[in-house]
C-alpha cells in the first residue's frame, strides 16, 4: 500500500492522522502525472477529490493509473459532479439558478495580491471524463451520483438540504484496467 500527494504539507497531515489512529500509511511525495511506482504494482487505486481536477492533463493521470494497476485492477475516484460548475456554490435559493454554462471549460483561478496563480481548478463535463477514460484504456464499470441523505439537515459551505435535494455534488467513477 502507498499514498501520495504532490504537497509535502498534505503528507504531514497524513502522518499526523497516522499518530492519532495508530495505522501507518506509507506516503511518497509525487505528481499524479508521473507516478514513482513500477508497472502492475497495485490491485486498487483510489482518489477522493485528488489530483484530477487540478491537473491540466488528466489523460496523463489516467494512463499512469492504468500503468501501475495489475490486469483486472480497479480505479475508484471522485470529482465534483460536473453539473455543479453551472451553479453558484450557495446553499440558498441562489444556488439553484444556473449562472454560467456547463460547457464553459474556463478554469476557476485564484491569485495572490501580486497576481501570481495560487489555485487552479479545471472543469470537465461528464462527456469529457468518459472520453478521457476511454482514451486511457480504462473501462468504466460504474458511476455513482450520491443523493442527499434523508434526514441530513446540515448546511455546509455551498450545500444544504434545499440544494442537495436538487443537484448532485459528487461523481464517483469505478474503472477496471484490463
Ligand atoms: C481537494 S484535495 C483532496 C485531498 C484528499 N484526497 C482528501 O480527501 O482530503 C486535492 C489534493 O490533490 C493534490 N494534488 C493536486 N495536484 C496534484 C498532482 N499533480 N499530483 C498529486 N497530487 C496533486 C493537492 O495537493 C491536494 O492535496
Amino acid at each position: 500500500m502507498a499514498a501520495f500527494d504532490i504537497s509535502h504539507r498534505q503528507l504531514r497531515h497524513s502522518q499526523r492522522i497516522d499518530l492519532d489512529t495508530g495505522v501507518r500509511v506509507p506516503v511518497v511525495q509525487a505528481d499524479a502525472e508521473a507516478l514513482p511506482f513500477a508497472g502492475g504494482s497495485f490491485d486498487v487505486a483510489c482518489s477522493a477529490y485528488g489530483a484530477l481536477p487540478f491537473v491540466a492533463d488528466p489523460l496523463a493521470v489516467f494512463r499512469e493509473v492504468r500503468r501501475v494497476l495489475r490486469p483486472g485492477g480497479r480505479f475508484v475516484f471522485s470529482v465534483s459532479h460536473p453539473v455543479r460548475w453551472a451553479f453558484p456554490d450557495d446553499p440558498g435559493p441562489r444556488g439553484l439558478t444556473s449562472d454560467r454554462s456547463y460547457f464553459d471549460r474556463t478554469p476557476y483561478e485564484e491569485r495572490d495580491e501580486r497576481g501570481a496563480l495560487t489555485y487552479v481548478e479545471h472543469h470537465r463535463t461528464m462527456a469529457d471524463w468518459v472520453n478521457l477514460l476511454a482514451a486511457s484504456g480504462l473501462t468504466i464499470a460504474g458511476l455513482v451520483e450520491p443523493e442527499w441523505p434523508e434526514g441530513h439537515e446540515r448546511v455546509w459551505g455551498g450545500w444544504s438540504p434545499l440544494r442537495g435535494r436538487h443537484l448532485p455534488g459528487t461523481a464517483i467513477f469505478t474503472c477496471v484496467s484490463f
